[in-house]
């Protein structure tokens, strides 16, 4: 791992790497990201087993402006007028993913909406804009531990799971950014952050109150567990060793049951980074008529081994979370 300066060779280094697939801690207004490219299924499952997360929340995806963010979501006014007071800055909002969009599944956690915002840190300005891409970044420290607001925090959390640091100096806002749900039919604030709920009303009038965040309540130490979750219509079951005729399979390793009437394999040489990228764009696969059951072999409980088998657990009970329609 190495900490670089933020410079244009840095960044240059830094976008090629994200090119590639491979994982940036960069520098934001609000806090330091771990980046990879938001448009590769197997750079965000990277970001994830670098994270140690045991589930798999939905990311943000960074965006150089709203010109751009209308490639990837469902553009409306609100959001127009919020980008014009807030972006860039520390403001996400939630939109529906438009079809065609290129953001990775995983980085949406297989939810039809997609987080996305324009960060105003020059750095990060600069790495998006070389990278050519969106790139999907969630806080840059390991699950459960404090968001790092300088570089060396970074260094500190994650080690050699990130090589490349761009050092940027202190983050200036120091918490995240303000989630906003923009999907439904009344704005709703997902995550209290850089920007304040009164600034945000100033401009749009009163927002909703998530159900799970009553006024006044602090923000919560880990992000995530306020977002709905993808659950497929049919039935899911897990364990499966041998499958029925009327059930597909979503199979893992070398040596899958045979006899299901349509089978996906999320890793035939049974890697989990690979089975992470696969989860959800095959689980859709699978999702559909003709297919009475999903029946899923056994994951390993290891590595990213736990946040599949965490989503898997939650699509086999009916998640009581999943959205509405
Ligand atoms: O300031 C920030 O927002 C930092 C910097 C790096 O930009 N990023 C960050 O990302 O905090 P993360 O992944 O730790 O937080 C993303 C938040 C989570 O609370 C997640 O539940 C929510 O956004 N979120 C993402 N996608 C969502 C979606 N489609 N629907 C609802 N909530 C979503
Ligand atoms: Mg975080």
């Amino acid at each position: 791992m190495s900490i670089l300066e933020a410079d244009a060779a840095s960044v240059t280094r830094a976008a090629k790497l994200l090119q590639d697939g491979g994982l940036v801690a960069f520098p934001t207004e609000t806090v330091y990201g771990l980046g990879g490219d938001a448009t590769n299924e197997r750079a965000v499952a990277a970001i994830f087993e670098a994270k140690g997360r045991p589930q798999f929340n939905p990311l943000i995806s960074h965006v150089l402006d709203a010109a751009e963010a209308k490639r990837f979501v469902e553009w409306n006014d609100t959001a127009d007028r919020l980008a014009t007071h807030f972006w860039p800055g520390p403001l996400t909002f939630v939109l529906p993913r438009t079809q065609g969009s290129t953001i990775a599944l995983l980085a949406t956690a297989g939810l039809d909406t997609v987080a996305i915002r324009a960060p105003s840190h020059p750095v990060a300005q600069a790495l998006i804009r070389a990278a050519g891409r969106p790139i999907a970044a969630p806080s840059a420290n390991r699950s459960g531990a404090v968001s790092p607001t300088q570089a060396a925090h970074v260094a500190e959390s994650l080690g050699d799971r990130v090589s490349l640091i761009l050092d940027g100096g202190p983050c200036l806002v120091g918490v995240e950014s303000t989630v906003l749900d923009l999907s439904g039919n009344r704005p709703t604030l997902l995550r209290p952050g850089g920007a304040t709920r009164e600034a945000i009303e100033a401009v749009i009038g009163p927002i909703a109150l998530s159900d799970a965040l009553p006024s006044g309540e602090a923000p919560r130490s880990s992000p995530g567990q306020l977002e709905s979750h993808y659950a497929p219509a049919r039935p899911v079951r897990l364990g499966a060793t041998a499958v029925a005729a009327d059930e597909g399979l979503l199979a893992f390793g070398p040596t899958p049951p045979t006899g299901a009437m349509l089978t996906y394999n999320l890793s035939p040489t049974g890697n989990l980074a690979e089975a992470a990228a696969n989860l959800f764009a095959q689980m859709r696969a699978l999702d559909r008529p003709g297919i009475g059951r999903i029946a899923v072999m056994p994951i390993p409980e290891t590595g990213l081994g736990l946040a599949i088998n965490d989503r898997l657990r939650r699509a086999a009970a009916g998640d009581p979370t999943r959205p509405q329609g």
